[in-house]
This record gives C-alpha cells, structure tokens and sequence, in this order.
C-alpha cells in the first residue's frame, strides 16, 4: 500500500498553511509546506547573488540548497538555510514576491520535485501549496483546493502581519496578493489551478476550526479512521 497523502492547494492568504498545519497534527502526519522552499530558493539567490535570470544557476542552487527544517526550544517551527536561521526572513512580502518569480522557472520546480515526493513518509503526508493535487502528488487520494475572496484574504494577511509588528497598508497589500495570483495563475509552468478531483472549499465565511473539521472528516471517511 503505498503510503496516504492530502493535498491543500490555494491562492496565497486562502488559510492553507494554517489548515494544513491543523490536519497533519490531527492525523498525526507529516507536513510539507512547499511554497516555504520555493521562499528559500528566492532569499539563497539573494544572498548569493544568483541573478533570477539565469534560470540553470537557479535550478543548481535549489538541488543543493543547505537546508534543515526543525523547531527551537520553545517548539516553534523553524528553518535554516547554511546555517542560519531565515525562518522569519522567508515569511515577508519582498521574499514572497522573489518566491513566486523563482517559481515560475521550470528548471527550478523540477530540481524540487524529488525532494518534495521524498517527504511521503508514513503514516502520512499532508502537502500544501500551488501544484500538490496536480502535478506532485496526482495520485493522492484528497486534493483539497481552498479559496477565499481576495478582500478576505487580504485582511488576513493585513492581521497576520500587524500580529507580527509589521506594518503595511491593506491597499498595498492587496495589490500584491494580486499580483502574485495572476502569475501563479498565468504561468505556463504548474500553474495554480485545482486538480479535476479536487474538492473545493471557499473559506470567506468559515473559522480555521470549520475548515479543519470538514477537511478531517473527508479523510476519515476516505481512509476509514
Ligand atoms: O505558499 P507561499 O505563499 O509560501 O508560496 C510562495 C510562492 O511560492 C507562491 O506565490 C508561488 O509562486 C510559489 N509556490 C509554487 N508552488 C507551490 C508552492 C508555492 O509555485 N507548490
């Protein structure tokens, strides 16, 4: 039996990794957040100066990336690149942007494609980010394809980062949600899109803990748990 994998897959601020995060504790699985590593491939090329360009360098860069996902002391998730800690650096806008661009080379996303399927592990894997259902893991058997309004998710985003001190406009904000959906959605190469057999899920109006319980509840009927 080959071992279970659930998809999340979503335009940014849709709740993914949040809901994905939820899932996996629940089911006791492994978690991949793929968009993290497409994060991490953006700020290695910033720090070594590997111009967004020259996709080969790019792709090279990205199969042999240092990197170590673990947690501090205090638990907290946190990840490493050669070394130092970039968990925070990885989460803001600027890297964000840098992340969807690197995305979109086809060289890149192939030199992360293995490393992606190596996190199947049992008991199981949850994967969230753009291209999970369609092209990673086609053959999982829950694709989840989670939406909400751009305005929404806006906002959560706007109260996600003033959480964190840090402070931007919702009008700027928006414009980049904008922005980076219509390249996520226009690029040639695993654009975001659902798979076929997705189930889709529009979060405007529903909690994190709504979303969970109705993603938990299709993988215990899917995998009778
Ligand atoms: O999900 P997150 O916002 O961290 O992803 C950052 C960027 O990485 C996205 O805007 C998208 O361009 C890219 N990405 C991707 N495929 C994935 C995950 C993320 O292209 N599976």
């Amino acid at each position: 039996m080959t071992t279970p994998v659930l998809t999340i897959d979503g335009p940014s601020g849709s709740g993914k990794g949040t809901i994905a995060r939820q899932v996996s504790i629940a089911l006791g699985w492994h978690l991949l957040d793929s968009g993290a590593l497409y994060r991490l491939v953006g700020l290695a090329s910033a720090k070594k100066g590997v111009s967004t360009e020259i996709p080969g360098e790019l792709a090279e860069l990205a199969r042999h990336m240092n990197v170590r996902f673990g947690s501090d002391e205090q638990g907290n998730e946190r990840i490493w690149l050669d070394g130092e800690e970039v968990s925070a650096q990885i989460r803001t806008e600027k890297a964000g942007e840098r992340a969807s661009i690197v995305a979109s080379i086809p060289a890149v996303r192939e030199a992360l494609l293995q490393f992606q399927r190596d996190c199947r592990k049992a008991p199981g894997l949850v994967a969230d980010g753009r291209d999970m259902g369609t092209q990673v893991f086609a053959d999982a058997e829950l694709k989840v394809f989670l939406t909400a309004s751009a305005e929404e998710r806006a906002k959560r985003r706007h109260k996600q980062l003033n959480d964190k001190g840090i402070d931007v406009s919702l009008a700027a904000l928006s414009r980049d949600i904008e922005d980076r959906d219509r390249r996520d959605s226009q690029r040639t190469v695993a654009p975001l899109t659902p798979a076929e057999d997705a189930r889709l899920i529009d979060s405007s109006d529903l909690s994190i803990d709504d979303v969970t319980e109705l993603v938990l509840g299709w993988a215990r009927e899917i995998w009778e748990m």
